[in-house]
């Protein structure tokens, strides 16, 4: 080869390797960064993964954190995201006041920031909100009780107990505030009554929601108040993590007639409960449609445009009204699990037998 034709082949070669580098940049819209609280429950992976997928679709990188429950190391996570260059951070937090101080670097390197699920409290540094209705998840599950014990026609008195989640996690305050909305003027007309006592936020709580946590609770709750005999009619229980935890306790430690138990996430470990009667229902809360809308707010964001939300009046997380999109949960029981979970494709019939 002589020399000029060498520098000719060189050059080419080098602006062939110049443009592969400018496709493949044009091929990524951006580095989003993902925090997700724990794989120990089903729905987070889902999460996650649907995330994951969806944003790759659109052209973007991801970067997937899960943090093991533990806020500290969600903390560092996104610490983490922002030094390594994410474009914006879509966060399902742990403990929603906990993270303040690292979201505060986030917005002075002028990362947006999208509350994914829950809210996250006390910072200004969240943009957006994307959930479903916490509100009416609350609401659904208080409504199926009274309807379940045709409260509207019976004097009653139904024995009622109280299972909820993480104190740290937000959307406690909306399930527990919305069933009790529902519930409470029951309870006022004595038609509800709660044996155990326990009907404070805090004396209904679980940490970390754990479905442990949940049966030694509850398993007191029935050698204090039912031993003797005395009928439990129907279990608040907020989602199927703790639900299961009630389950699990009655399974071995009740003979009465058997409760209504609620729930939410239609978790596969619950949905043969759904069936076989164990658990009268669960709120579903289809983890696809929930992805495809932040997917929507990151790319908006992303690209300058308007963001979709369709509730700005709700989540005020201390520092004003974050704008808010709210998904529309679906009450799930045996008559509709088919349709709902199967013919939609969440599940395939062998995940949940
Ligand atoms: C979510 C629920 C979930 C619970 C426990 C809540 O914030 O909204 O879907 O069951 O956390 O992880």
């Amino acid at each position: 080869m002589n020399k000029k034709f060498a520098v000719m082949a060189a050059t080419a070669a080098l602006s062939v390797a110049a443009l592969g580098t400018m496709a493949q940049a044009e091929e990524s819209k951006g580095l989003i960064g993902v925090a997700m609280p724990t794989q120990d429950l089903q729905r987070w992976n889902q999460d996650g993964e649907n995330m994951k997928a969806q944003l790759e679709e659109k052209g973007y990188e991801v970067d997937l954190q899960f943090a093991g429950n533990d806020p500290a190391t969600q903390a560092s996570q996104i610490e983490n995201m922002i030094s390594n260059g994410d474009q914006l951070l879509v966060v399902a937090s742990i403990d929603g006041d906990s993270l303040g101080t690292v979201l505060a670097q986030a917005k002075e390197a002028g990362i947006p920031v999208i509350a994914y699920d829950r809210l996250i409290m006390n910072t200004d540094a969240v943009s957006y909100y994307a959930t479903f209705d916490n509100y009416l998840v609350g609401k659904t599950q208080g409504q199926y009780i009274v309807d379940a014990l045709d409260l509207d026609n019976q004097d009653g008195p139904f024995n009622l107990e109280m299972v909820t989640g993480d104190p740290g996690d937000n959307n406690v305050n909306f399930f527990f505030g919305g069933a009790m909305e529902v519930l409470q003027p029951y309870i006022d007309a004595g038609k509800l009554v709660v044996p155990s006592g326990q009907m404070t936020k805090d004396e209904v709580a679980t940490a970390n929601w754990a479905t442990d946590a949940a049966q030694s609770r509850f398993e007191n709750i029935l050698s204090s108040n039912y031993a003797d005999g005395t009928n439990l009619d129907a279990v608040l229980a907020s989602n199927d993590s703790t639900a299961l935890g009630v389950v699990n306790a009655l399974a071995a430690n009740y003979t009465g007639e058997y409760p209504i138990i609620t729930g939410q996430d239609c978790d596969i470990a619950n949905v043969p409960h759904i069936v076989d009667g164990t658990q009268a229902m669960s709120v579903f809360k289809d983890t696809r449609t929930l992805a495809a809308k932040v997917v929507e707010m990151v790319d908006a964001i992303m690209t300058g445009s308007e963001a979709p939300v369709n509730d700005t009046e709700t989540y005020d997380n201390g520092t004003g009204i974050i704008p808010s999109y709210l998904c529309e949960p679906v009450a799930v029981t045996v008559e509709n699990y088919k349709e709902i979970l199967i013919d939609s494709g969440y599940y395939t019939e062998d995940q949940i037998q």
